[in-house]
């Protein structure tokens, strides 16, 4: 497995669920995360329980069901956090899934 710790990922649907394993399993890894979803207070909560584990944790406050929503979260991601990491995203929703996937120079899922 390639080394994640201190690439980036962007993980949406980030508030509940799935998104909040997959969190806490790049966590784990060391990763930076820029947790999106729409539910501010869960996603502020991860980022507290997250950042106290000494991971750089951000919530970005996102309804990703549009493209531009998708591609504006991006551009606010990319502007909060070093461009030159590396990050990915993870499906929010069954009926409309995310439609921002950014490929990484050096690493993707
Ligand atoms: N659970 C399973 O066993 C399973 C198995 C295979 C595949 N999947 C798929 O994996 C995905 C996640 O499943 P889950 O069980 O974790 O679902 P979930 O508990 O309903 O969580 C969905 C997540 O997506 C976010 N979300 C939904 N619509 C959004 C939107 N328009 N913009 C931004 N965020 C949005 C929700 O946050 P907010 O409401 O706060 O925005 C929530 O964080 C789904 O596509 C599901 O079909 C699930």
């Amino acid at each position: 497995m390639r080394e994640l710790s201190g690439l980036t990922a962007l993980v949406t649907g980030a508030s509940r669920g799935i998104g909040v394993y997959i969190a806490r399993a790049l966590a784990r890894e060391k990763m930076q995360l820029a947790l999106a979803a729409r539910s501010a207070a869960e996603l502020n909560a991860l980022a507290a329980e997250l950042s106290g584990q000494g991971v750089r944790a951000q919530a970005f406050v996102a309804d990703v069901a549009a493209p531009e929503s998708a591609a504006e979260l991006v551009e606010r991601v990319g502007a909060s956090w070093d461009p030159s990491t590396s990050w990915s995203t993870t499906p929010a929703s069954s009926s409309r899934r995310p439609s921002t996937r950014r490929r990484s120079r050096t690493w993707s899922a």
